[in-house]
């Protein structure tokens, strides 16, 4: 298994902007982005459509059954990474309310995150990774070269959220949206494998009030100093 040259683990609660902020990031430094939660989501997926998850409970041994065939691989498409299913790109049905209803149970499964990590770790071979998720810096890549860790606002949070389901056509309640976002963060947190945590080396972005502009200065400052990239 060889680790990226280098690796900026970008972790967080749910809907603190990792994606967006892990994106920027990949434009502007010439890094390869990677969306950890994809693959969870991916997983989750599969399990509901084959039956798998009953009465909101998942069939565990069912899906560990067949979890190592799963062919659920990232693809480049230019600057984007997409996620899929064998030869069908299941990017947009992986953000669903209903996926996201399923998705922290499934992800806290141990042979769940260990398929994932395989996962990520064959995806993040050689070059530069920047790569989003819940504990990338604590357990996926804990030598990661920079990790930080995004928090903020609740109802800041839930909005960003729902903004992004109305701009993709869903129809979301908002008080619905804020409650996934709170369970989720509690499940994902209190999980006995790789619960969601700060890194001790991890630098903290509170963005509630920032501005993908503000994000970009700061983070500019830390890439800068620590890698001498330029942008
Ligand atoms: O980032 P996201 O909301 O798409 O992630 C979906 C879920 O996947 C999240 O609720 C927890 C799980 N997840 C995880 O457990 N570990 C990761 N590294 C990434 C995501």
């Amino acid at each position: 298994m060889t680790v990226p040259d280098i690796t900026i683990a970008i972790d967080g609660y749910s809907s603190t902007g990792k994606s967006t902020f892990a994106k920027l990031i990949a434009s502007t430094f010439g890094f390869l982005y990677l969306d950890s939660g994809a693959m969870y989501r991916g997983v989750t997926l599969f399990a509901m459509e084959n039956g798998m998850i009953r009465d909101g409970a998942v069939d565990e041994p069912a899906l560990e059954a067949v979890i190592g065939g799963l062919d659920l691989h990232f693809r480049r498409d230019g600057g984007a990474t997409t996620l899929w299913l064998g030869d069908r790109c299941i990017e947009g049905e992986i953000r669903t309310l209903a996926v996201s209803g399923y998705v922290s149970p499934v992800s806290a499964i141990p042979f769940v995150r260990s398929f994932v990590d395989g996962k990520l770790h064959s995806f993040s071979e050689g070059g530069r990774v920047v790569m989003d998720g819940r504990d990338i810096g604590t357990t996926v890549f804990p030598d990661a070269e920079l990790k930080i860790f995004m928090v903020a606002d609740d109802n800041v949070r839930a909005q960003r959220r729902f903004d992004e389901m109305v701009a993709k056509g869903q129809s979301p309640v908002f008080e619905d949206v804020l409650a996934n976002l709170r369970e989720r963060d509690h499940i994902d947190s209190h999980r006995k494998t790789s619960p969601l945590r700060q890194a001790e080396d991890a630098f903290v972005l509170d963005n509630s009030a920032m501005t993908l502009e503000d994000e970009l200065i700061w983070i500019r400052g830390l890439i800068q100093g620590r890698f001498g990239i330029l942008s």
